[in-house]
């Protein structure tokens, strides 16, 4: 992986609360390549965004990095000063949130904003900044952009502030865009357009980009790769016909039991997988899973599964891939 963008190793990350200390993110290894899209995957509470905030040192208390390691572009991350950070992020990372409105600042006109990233990052004049910013508008598909430099957040719909938030996030031209759920508060046809837009953009200036979401079906559209997360750990990777046509974990597959089907067109209710996530202040010793898994064996309660290799770039972290497993009464 000598040529990665991005490399997580064994990162662990917990909360030190008044209950006790809260394991949100339990060894977590992983690899981005240049160009790459990389989806993550994984129910609410299973550490996606509590990842993606140390990899943008904005991690606060409570929460703190207890292991392992995070590399950007060969250089270490955990050890960077703030201020090394800031030039970091917004340049090199960029990054959109699921609600657009709590990333723009209510009181400054989109153009003050975009003007100000832009200027900020590259050090533009005023004028050449005002140029780039309503190109970037144009870029990700806002009619009439020039007028909307001069409006205020709230005057535009939650689709356009979300594309306000991408053109932003580009604006910097970065090697890597973090999306966090940011199609969540958008109806489908809106969602398919931002999906789109990403994938374009992508295309375009070449940034890998991490998007993160609780819907496979978001991820197999336009991700290279995909990372399912449980309990803070990912328990299967690959790329997307692995997940999809050779699912190996249990989860995945109770994820993929949940895709909405569609019969006579309509989107039917999703159904949840049966029983509750891991208490994260009290980790079971075995497999996080095992409580909820219909192919659970002794060994599962035991000890952790490490990840097993399933095929070319396709992992999974079960006991089931061990044969001699297979023979264990199960519990
Ligand atoms: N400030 C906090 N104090 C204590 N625990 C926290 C705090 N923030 C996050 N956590 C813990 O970290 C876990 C992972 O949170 P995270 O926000 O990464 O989940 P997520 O996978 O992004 O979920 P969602 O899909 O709902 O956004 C949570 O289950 C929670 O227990
Ligand atoms: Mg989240």
């Amino acid at each position: 992986m000598a040529n990665s963008l991005l490399e997580m190793d064994d990162l662990r990350i917990s909360f030190f609360t008044p209950a006790g200390e809260v394991k949100a993110v339990n060894g977590m290894s992983c690899a981005l390549n240049q160009g790459e899209v990389l989806g993550i995957v994984g129910e609410s509470g299973s550490g996606k965004s509590v990842s993606v905030t140390a990899l943008m040192k904005l991690l606060v208390r409570p929460g703190k990095v207890v292991g392992g390691g995070i590399k950007f572009d060969g250089r270490d991350i955990l050890a960077m000063s703030s201020k090394e950070m800031r030039g970091v992020r917004g340049k090199d990372i960029s990054m959109i949130f699921q609600d657009p409105m709590t990333s723009l600042n209510p009181v400054f006109t989109i153009g003050n904003q975009l003007i100000e990233t832009i200027r900020t990052h590259t050090g533009m004049p005023k004028k050449e900044a005002a140029d780039r910013g309503v190109k970037m508008l144009a870029q990700v598909g806002i009619n009439n952009p020039e007028k909307r430099m001069k409006q205020f957040p709230h005057e535009l719909s939650g689709g356009m502030r979300q594309r306000v938030m991408i053109a932003m996030a580009l604006s910097c031209s970065p090697k890597l865009l973090i999306a966090d759920e940011p199609t969540t508060s958008l109806d489908v046809t809106i969602q398919a357009q931002i999906l789109d837009l990403i994938k374009k953009m992508r295309d375009e200036t070449g940034a890998a980009v991490i998007l993160i979401t609780h819907d496979l079906g978001i991820v197999s559209e336009i991700c290279d790769r995909i990372m399912i997360m449980y309990a803070g750990r990912i328990v299967e990777s690959g790329s997307v016909d692995d997940i999809y046509y050779s699912t190996a974990h249990p989860y995945t597959k109770g994820l993929l039991g949940c895709l909405p089907g569609s019969s006579k067109g309509v989107r039917a209710p999703l159904k949840a997988i049966e029983g509750n996530p891991v208490d994260l202040l009290d980790m079971p010793k075995g497999c996080g899973f095992a409580s909820r898994c219909g192919e659970c064996m002794k060994i599962c309660l035991r000890e952790n599964p490490p990840s097993f290799p399933i095929g070319e770039g396709h992992v999974s972290a079960c006991w089931k891939h061990v044969p001699v497993n297979a023979s264990e009464v199960r519990p």
